[in-house]
């Protein structure tokens, strides 16, 4: 049994302590927020048998706890991070890592020097339908990727700080990322403020990778739809996940263009082919429980997180270029 304690509970937090909650191997302990409103919701709930805090010290010199979750927001994940790692203590943060790569190599540092595993909420990577467009990619069934796009976009949640760069598109560039197996060389972001002066409520990112491969990211809190969705076009096939799907979340299309060796007119040149649609099975969990699961089993089993501190800060390093670009009305920036 691994007891943990958390940090932040609240409108995440709260998605976060009920996965950890129901694992069978993980005991909550504390729960801490600065927020005495957001305790009184936690206390209401007579049955969840927690004790709650507004001081993070008594996380830090409890004993009995093996791990913190960070889900705070991410302006205070570095220093809470860092202190818990100093004590001895695995972490759990909550997307994006932290705020500049100073930060985050600090964070990689305490954790490699303390012994303690850093782990990263990039929750996307441990979905069931991503990790099947994974083994689709891998396994050459769609060929060499072109492109790929995906659609982010929901009325709310406005945030208050961050704009929705860096509130929404880290899953995007994580995903893509880890589709295409690569960094991206070059982001170029345009984006506009409209609820507030200077936070972004949509944004529009292109991310150039080598080899001619694109990404693009369409994010925004200011939207009437509900999408969460990719496409990625590759030279066999394409393939389309659906987040919102219930159940069909990913297609397989087996559409693309084909060059004839004889042809006697352009026309018949370049064929459309027009194959059929595969829906493949996926058994489907939910993905945040994989996730915290994934955080217990590597601190059981001494193992790596999948998405640890280095991958968190890959992500970040898009995102501070990401950033710059949209600084400058989307000049092109080299991803460093
Ligand atoms: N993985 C996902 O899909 C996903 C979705 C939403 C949010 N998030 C991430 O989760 C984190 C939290 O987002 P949220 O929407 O829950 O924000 P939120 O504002 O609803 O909750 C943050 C909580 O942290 C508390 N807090 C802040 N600083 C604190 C401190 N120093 N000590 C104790 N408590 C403190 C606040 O009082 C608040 O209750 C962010 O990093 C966000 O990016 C991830």
């Amino acid at each position: 049994m691994i007891t943990i304690g958390q940090v932040g509970v609240g409108v995440w937090g709260r998605n976060l302590l009920r996965n950890f909650m129901s694992l069978p191997d993980c005991r909550v302990k504390i729960c801490c927020d600065k927020n005495k409103d957001v305790l009184g919701i936690l206390k209401a709930q007579a049955d969840l048998k927690l004790k709650l805090t507004s001081s993070f010290e008594d996380l830090l010199n409890d004993s009995d706890i093996k791990a913190i979750v960070i889900a705070t927001l991410p302006e205070t994940h570095a220093s809470l991070a860092i202190k818990a790692l100093e004590s001895g203590k695995h972490v759990f943060v909550e997307k994006p890592l932290a705020l500049n790569i100073e930060d985050a190599e600090e964070m990689i540092k305490a954790a490699k020097v303390n012994k303690c595993l850093l782990m990263v909420g990039h929750l996307l990577l441990y979905h069931p339908a991503v990790r099947h467009l994974k083994s689709a990619i891998d396994n050459d069934e769609l060929g060499n990727i072109h492109y790929l796009y995906s659609t982010r976009v929901n009325l709310g949640q406005v945030r208050e700080i961050e704009n929705a760069l860096w509130s929404l598109t880290a899953h995007d560039i994580s995903v893509a990322i880890y589709l295409l197996n690569q960094q991206p060389v070059e982001i170029a972001v345009t984006g506009n403020a409209y609820l507030r002066k200077g936070i972004q409520d949509v944004v529009f990112v292109t991310l150039n990778f080598k080899n001619n491969t694109m990404a693009h990211i369409h994010a925004s809190w200011l939207d009437p739809h509900k999408i969460r969705k990719f496409t990625v076009v590759g030279s066999k096939k394409m393939a389309v996940f659906d987040d919102m799907e219930a159940s069909e979340k990913i297609r397989i299309y087996d559409k693309g263009v084909d060059w004839q060796k004889n042809y006697g007119s352009y026309d018949n040149f370049l064929t459309l082919r027009q194959g059929g649609i595969q829906i493949p099975q996926i058994n489907m969990m939910e993905p945040l429980r994989i996730e915290c699961a994934h955080f217990i089993d590597c601190i059981k089993n001494n193992k790596q997180p999948f998405t640890d501190g280095d991958n968190g800060l890959s992500v970040l390093k898009v995102l501070k270029s990401a950033q710059e670009s949209l600084e400058s009305n989307g000049k092109p920036v080299k991803v460093k």
